[in-house]
């Protein structure tokens, strides 16, 4: 596996086509290497960017404290098959003077994470759009476990053209249904065994669904769930439209379940599809 630091290395590396794309921000983890998998078999030539990226963290987020180990991370890939890691400095991705933004309106970014998180949805659309312009990706991998960002991705491509299809690739959960992120380290032994609240509370409302209750009905009992974790701080729990994420009043086909929220030291969220 070649490793390049710099755009130039990146340029000198890439072949000319054949390109399957993660972009990650590393610590890796089985979900991360589930996208690996899924870009090995589809892609001739496999590439991993592993970068934390400043304009996606707001003020008092956790930029500087996020988990960081890029040896181990190289470890991982190189056993994994990839072909190229890129791994840029932030003066790389963004030199001095850098001053454009992409930006996707509407309620797909003002919505859920969006008025949660502001201007996290700009700052992952900008690293993305320039790490699709320097990679030029044929197929890129995203996790549904970050759905909304999935779908602001898919935005993106469509609006701005890119040529590149974005494949999103299911969850990957610990056996207590808890969804693998690289922020589960900072959960203290106790706060992890209660971890999976959000996931049960998501299974909760498909039980309902799938018993013929209603969408009413079905958030009641996942905030019947929340509630058992009183030191869980819900932001959000909802139904929504699993393309435009406006909230439900009725069900449809494909309907998702969102959830996020917080313990004292991590911010967890999750989705599932809530189908009747
Ligand atoms: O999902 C992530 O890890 C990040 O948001 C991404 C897509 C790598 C952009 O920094």
């Amino acid at each position: 596996m070649k490793v390049a630091h710099t755009v130039a290395e990146l340029r000198q590396a890439l072949p000319r086509e054949g390109v399957g794309f993660v972009p990650t921000m590393g610590y890796l983890h089985r979900g991360h290497l589930a996208l690996v998998e899924r870009a090995r078999r589809e892609n001739p030539f496999v590439v991993v960017s592993i970068f934390v990226n400043p304009l996606q963290f707001g003020p008092g987020e956790d930029y500087h404290r996020y988990p960081r180990d890029l040896e181990r991370d190289r470890a991982l890939l190189e056993a994994a098959g990839v072909d190229l890691l890129f791994a840029p400095s932030v003066e790389e991705m963004y030199p001095r003077g850098f001053a454009t933004r992409v930006s996707v309106e509407g309620p797909l970014t003002a919505l859920w994470e969006g008025e949660v998180r502001p201007g996290h949805f700009q700052g992952v659309a900008t690293v993305v759009a320039r790490l699709f312009l320097l990679v030029r990706p044929e197929r890129t991998y995203f996790g549904e476990k970050d759905y909304q960002q999935l779908l602001v991705i898919r935005r993106m491509v469509r609006d701005l053209g890119f040529s590149l299809e974005v494949v999103g690739v299911p969850t990957v959960r610990e056996e207590d249904g808890l969804a693998l992120s690289s922020r589960n380290v900072y959960l203290s032994p106790e706060e992890r065994g209660k971890a999976n609240l959000l996931y049960r509370a998501l299974l909760a409302m498909r039980e309902v669904a799938r018993a013929g209750g209603s969408v009413a009905e079905a958030l009641r009992a996942g905030e019947g769930v929340l509630a058992e974790v009183p030191e869980f701080r819900k932001d959000y729990l909802a139904l929504v439209h699993p393309e435009t994420l406006l909230p439900l009043s009725d069900w449809m086909p494909g309907a998702r379940g969102i959830v996020a929220g917080r313990f004292p030291q991590v911010r967890l969220i999750d989705n599932l599809e809530v189908h009747p």
